[in-house]
């Protein structure tokens, strides 16, 4: 059972052991999900053609995929959520997570509960599919002529650079990129200079944007 935090904006997160991080920043795990990938990465894509296609790298507590069902059911918006995720949490880990009871939502567990692998249609707007694979064996899949999927929107939701330098990489995001639609957007919560610098390598145009609490900049990087 991974380690349970509070973050201050009252809504929890988790700490890894594996990776010696939490899952979100401590200044607020909602405000930030909130702010990174809904707003920046989600409402941007939301008012062009339906369905929204959104690709999630590391779906970790589902805390991004719930914000995205529920934002997906207010709007009446079709939405196809496919969510990388090389090491899952379990369920004994869902069940303490106060995401539900903070967004007066019932929606987490199905999250959870759903099958691998297969496109899991939890509502009339939200459908998930879940992949237990690594993000390095997702682009080299790509890259060996497998078919691959347009999305209109990447949440980038590794652990840090430091932690994870592999795969803040050109070469993960060029290969993210061949998975982007023209003028989709791939969004983060690290604004480092390494980090823009690969983008920008990988052919994407590099926006800075008012980071959420504790977090001066992130980035919007948008698929010419
Ligand atoms: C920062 S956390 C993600 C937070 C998540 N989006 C959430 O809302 O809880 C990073 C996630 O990426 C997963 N992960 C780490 N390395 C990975 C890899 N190489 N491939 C796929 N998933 C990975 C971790 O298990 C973790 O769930």
């Amino acid at each position: 059972m991974e380690r349970l935090l509070t973050t201050t904006d009252g809504s929890h997160t988790l700490f890894s052991e594996r990776f010696g991080q939490a899952y979100h920043s401590a200044h607020g795990a909602l405000t930030e999900s909130r702010r990174v990938y809904l707003e920046l990465g989600f409402e941007y894509v939301a008012g062009q053609n339906p369905p929204v296609r959104v690709l999630e790298m590391g779906f970790g507590t589902g805390l991004n995929a719930l914000l995205t069902w529920m934002e997906a059911e207010k709007r009446g918006l079709p939405v196809q959520y496919t969510a990388l995720e090389a090491y899952p949490i379990g369920l004994e880990d869902v069940a303490v997570l106060n995401y539900d009871q903070v967004l007066k939502s019932n929606r987490l567990r199905a999250l959870h509960e759903a099958a691998w692998g297969e496109d899991v249609s939890l509502s009339e707007w939200f459908t998930l599919r879940k992949m237990a694979t690594t993000l390095e064996e997702f682009c080299a899949d790509g890259e060996r002529g497998s078919p691959v999927e347009e999305v209109d929107v990447i949440y980038f939701d590794a652990f840090g650079p430091r932690t994870q330098p592999e795969l803040w990489t050109a070469e993960i995001f060029t290969a993210l990129a061949k998975r982007l639609r023209s003028g989709g957007v791939l969004t983060t919560y690290s604004s480092k200079g390494s980090v823009r610098r690969a983008l920008k390598q990988a052919g994407f145009t590099v926006e800075k944007h008012r980071g959420p609490p504790g977090k001066l900049e992130v980035v919007r990087a948008i698929k010419r």
